[in-house]
Parts: structure tokens; C-alpha cells; sequence
């Protein structure tokens, strides 16, 4: 398995933030780290991501840093040039996908059907997004179609919180977790840092339970 892969499994948590006033980008970085979540995937949502991406990475090099939200191949080059480990995407983009893997960018794309999970396997991915999760049904959901697909790990994104981590985190199935219920807009907006950096303890330690 890809080293970053292994980092992410062993962290379990993925907070995904959108964020758009750079100026918070590395405050928040140390937040997370202080809560015990040293990764982040900043999406390319917001127009500052990018920037956001080259301020953490120059300043918190010891975060585990990915590109969110990546769409087209462009932004796979530009998020990468900022500084990001790993590429994320909502949904399996079969062009995004591949110039990933031709060029041996770690890619964690967004699979909510078998047929996606077919595709991201057949280009010898081994961990895939399940987006949105609660929406698409959930860890049994997710329990069905490790049925067939033996050999491969789920990052649930979406809907997920401090009230059902535990019970995804404890499925071994379960690479990490991904979510922005600690980084919310709101608490970033506040500038909030002391309840970001708790909200990620209390993550943290919820997946350490579930996982014992
Ligand atoms: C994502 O892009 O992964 C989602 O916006 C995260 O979903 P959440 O906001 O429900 O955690």
C-alpha cells in the first residue's frame, strides 16, 4: 500500500475544509495537529484553496496535505505545485483518475456506485471515497459491496460527525474518515481555533476507541 495511504489509515481522520480567507489557512493546520489530526484535504472549492494548500505546506510541512474537490486534470497540476501529497475528488473522473495514476500522483477519488469502484480498481487503486456516505447509504451500504471488492478500503465522506464516526471507524474495511463537521464554516469564520483543535481531539479519541 502507497505510504500516504498508510499515514491516512493510521491518522483515520480526514477533515475536509473549505476556506476561503488565507490568512487563517496555517492557524487552522496547527489546530488540527494540536487536536491530533495531522491531514487536511483543502478543496479547490473556494478560490483561495490553492493558496491556502501553499501557505500550509510552506509553514506546517509536518501535515499530511491534499487537494479536495480536484475536477479537472489542470487542477490535479496546479494543487500538486502547491504543495499537496494527495488528490481527492467527489466523484471517479476516469480522465483525473488516470493522469493521476500515469504519473503516480496518489488519487482518492469519490465512488458512490459498484460500477465507480470497478473503474477505480481496474486502475490499480486500492482506496476509494465513498461519497456522500450517509446519503448513499451508510456503512451497510458500504459492508455490501466490500462483499465482492475483497481487496479494497472506503474513506466515508459525507454526513459524517462526532455521533457516527465510532461506528464506521470500527468496520476494518474503514481506511480513515472524512468529514468538515470540526472545521465548519462557521467556527472558521469566528476564527475559532481553541473548538476546531477540541472537535478534532474528540475525533480522535473516538476513533481510537472504535478501532481497539
Ligand atoms: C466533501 O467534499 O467531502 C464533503 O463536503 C464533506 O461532507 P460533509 O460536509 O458532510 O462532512
Amino acid at each position: 500500500m502507497n505510504d500516504i495511504l498508510k499515514q491516512i489509515g493510521q491518522i483515520g481522520i480526514v477533515p475536509v475544509i473549505a476556506i476561503s480567507d488565507v490568512e487563517k489557512a496555517v492557524p487552522l493546520a496547527k489546530a488540527l495537529i494540536a487536536g491530533g489530526i495531522p491531514c487536511a484535504e483543502v478543496t479547490l472549492r473556494t478560490g483561495e484553496g490553492e493558496e491556502c494548500i501553499r501557505r500550509i505546506a510552506e509553514s506546517v510541512p509536518e501535515i499530511l496535505l491534499g487537494a479536495g474537490t480536484v475536477l479537472r486534470i489542470e487542477q490535479v497540476d496546479r494543487a500538486m505545485k502547491a504543495g499537496a501529497k494527495f488528490i481527492v475528488s467527489p466523484g471517479f473522473n476516469p480522465k483525473v483518475a488516470q493522469y493521476c495514476v500515469d504519473n503516480n500522483i496518489l488519487i482518492i477519488p469519490g465512488c458512490s456506485t459498484p460500477s465507480d469502484m470497478e473503474s477505480a480498481i481496474e486502475l490499480g487503486l486500492d482506496t476509494v471515497k465513498f461519497f456522500p456516505a450517509e446519503q448513499a447509504g451508510g456503512l451497510p451500504y458500504i459492508k455490501a459491496c466490500a462483499a465482492p471488492y475483497t481487496g479494497l478500503k472506503f474513506v466515508p465522506t459525507g454526513g459524517i460527525n462526532a455521533g457516527n464516526i465510532g461506528k464506521y471507524s470500527a468496520y476494518n474495511k474503514i481506511a480513515a474518515c472524512g468529514g468538515s463537521w470540526m472545521v465548519s464554516k462557521e467556527l472558521l469564520e469566528a476564527g475559532n481555533f481553541e473548538e476546531i483543535t477540541r472537535l478534532c481531539e474528540e475525533a480522535a479519541r473516538i476513533v481510537r476507541d472504535a478501532r481497539r
